[in-house]
């Protein structure tokens, strides 16, 4: 799938924007604060509906305006054409403060509903300064990076994770009216027991699944970067990447069958029906005994302090956690031996190669590095921000679809091709 043109409308800087771009390399170069990162980020919204650099989609809105519009002309692989849109709306109440926000995504036109519907039609990987928070910064950055490659490939996963997401809120909301109406006597202690009962088995019930699509992806991702990573750094160094989800709680993948059994297998198809059922009982039944063993601290905090949402990759450099213990220039190869690893999970997943972006890292690699990105470009449609035209043209220039490159020049909101 190739991206033909973009559509914005009052998206960051831009007032409106109809643009055409190229099936291959498309450069767009320009001065610093003129709207380079922000066609990128528009282009990756309007496919993931989700921004690298903010999670607020507020942020996005033309100043001074109520809402955005970022959307996208498609050619399929099979010859046809697709327009995705993504828009988002934010109303001001006449009568309170409060401004009510909404999203719109469509498909040629028709309203999508779901999210998950959406968000694997059109794949697109970014690589963008900010990749290097999977490898240094906090447990969310990297939990986001998983979610939103399993997300791509199984739309499934998306709605357990929102699901999942409205229950905590509930159960929160409970914990703490629990613990008021405990104190002042009002709520009995069997009834607030009989409450979680429900809402932990519930909870257990879909952090289980959560945990066995983690698990797999995280061992996926493993194998991919960490032979990306040796490719990058010479093999001189091992790259592994771990999954940490609630203590006890881990995968029971031996469990699965008998030794015989092809951990490969495991990997590219998942589980089987009847291993699936088996681990997944083992699996939910260990997250209810520790949510129940967290219950009396958690009525007394109003908090759940237990939970798949503070699970996280354990990125280990020769066996010592980057996070720590790297200097930035492991983390940069790390971090992009993990996008590269992104691109071939999703490539193995989706018949379709990936679109790429590329805001502002191209010419920041060393020559090995760049090599190793230019290695999985070859055949991609791919977006690149950078400052320095004919130094990004010079460094492009060992790639076939080099000849094939169209420039595009951005200044203060307005682009034009050359
Ligand atoms: N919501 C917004 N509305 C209008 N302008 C914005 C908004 N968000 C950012 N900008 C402007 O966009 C410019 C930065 O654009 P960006 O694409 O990040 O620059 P670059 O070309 O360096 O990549 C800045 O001038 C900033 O003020
Ligand atoms: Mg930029």
């Amino acid at each position: 799938m190739i991206i033909q043109g973009i559509h914005l409308t009052d998206f960051r800087n831009y007032g409106r924007l109809d643009l055409d771009v190229g099936p291959s390399v498309n450069i767009f170069y320009g001065d610093n604060a003129q709207g380079k990162t922000n066609i990128i980020e528009a282009i990756y919204v309007a496919g993931s509906v989700a921004s690298h650099r903010t999670s607020k989609d507020i942020e996005m809105i033309r100043f001074g305006e109520n809402s955005y519009s970022t959307g996208l002309d498609l050619l399929c692989d099979d010859g046809g054409t697709l327009k995705l849109t993504a828009e988002f709306h934010t109303e001001k109440s006449e009568l309170s403060k409060n401004v009510r926000s909404y999203r719109v995504l469509k498909q040629d036109g028709i309203k999508i509903d779901r999210i998950s519907d959406y968000i694997g039609v059109c794949n697109i990987v970014i690589f963008a300064p900010e990749d290097l928070n999977i490898v240094k910064n906090a447990p969310a950055f990297r939990r986001r990076f998983l979610n939103t490659l399993i997300s791509k490939v199984s739309p499934s996963y998306f709605n357990l994770l929102s699901d999942l997401s409205k229950l905590m809120n509930r159960k929160n909301t409970y914990l703490r009216t629990a613990r008021s109406g405990l104190r002042n006597g009002e709520i009995k202690q069997s009834d607030i027991d009989a409450s979680l009962d429900y809402w932990d088995f519930s909870i257990a019930d879909l952090s289980a699944d959560i945990i066995i699509m983690r698990d797999r992806f995280a061992r996926l991702l493993s194998e991919a970067a960490s032979k990306h990573h040796s490719n990058i750094s010479g093999g001189k160094e091992k790259l592994t990447i771990g999954y940490d989800t609630i203590s006890g709680c881990s995968v029971p993948v031996e469990a699965s069958g008998d030794d015989s059994r092809q951990y490969d297998g495991y990997l590219r198809k998942g589980l089987s029906g009847s291993d699936y059922t088996r681990i997944k009982g083992i699996l939910s039944d260990n997250i209810l005994s520790k949510l129940k063993s967290a219950r009396s601290y958690d009525l007394e905090k109003g908090i759940s302090s237990v939970g798949v949402n503070k699970d996280d990759l354990d990125i280990k450099l020769d066996g010592l956690q980057m996070r720590s213990f790297s200097s930035q220039g492991q983390q940069r190869s790390a971090s992009l031996a993990l996008k590269l690893a992104e691109l071939d999970i999703l490539r193995m997943f989706t018949s379709s190669t990936p679109i790429l972006l590329l805001d502002d890292v191209f010419s920041e690699l060393d020559a090995e590095r760049r090599a190793s990105l230019l290695s999985v470009m070859k055949d991609a449609q791919i977006f690149i921000t950078c400052t320095d035209r004919d130094m990004t043209a010079r460094e492009l220039a060992p790639m076939e679809a080099a000849e094939k490159a169209r420039y595009f020049h951005v200044t203060g909101g307005t682009v034009s091709a050359e």
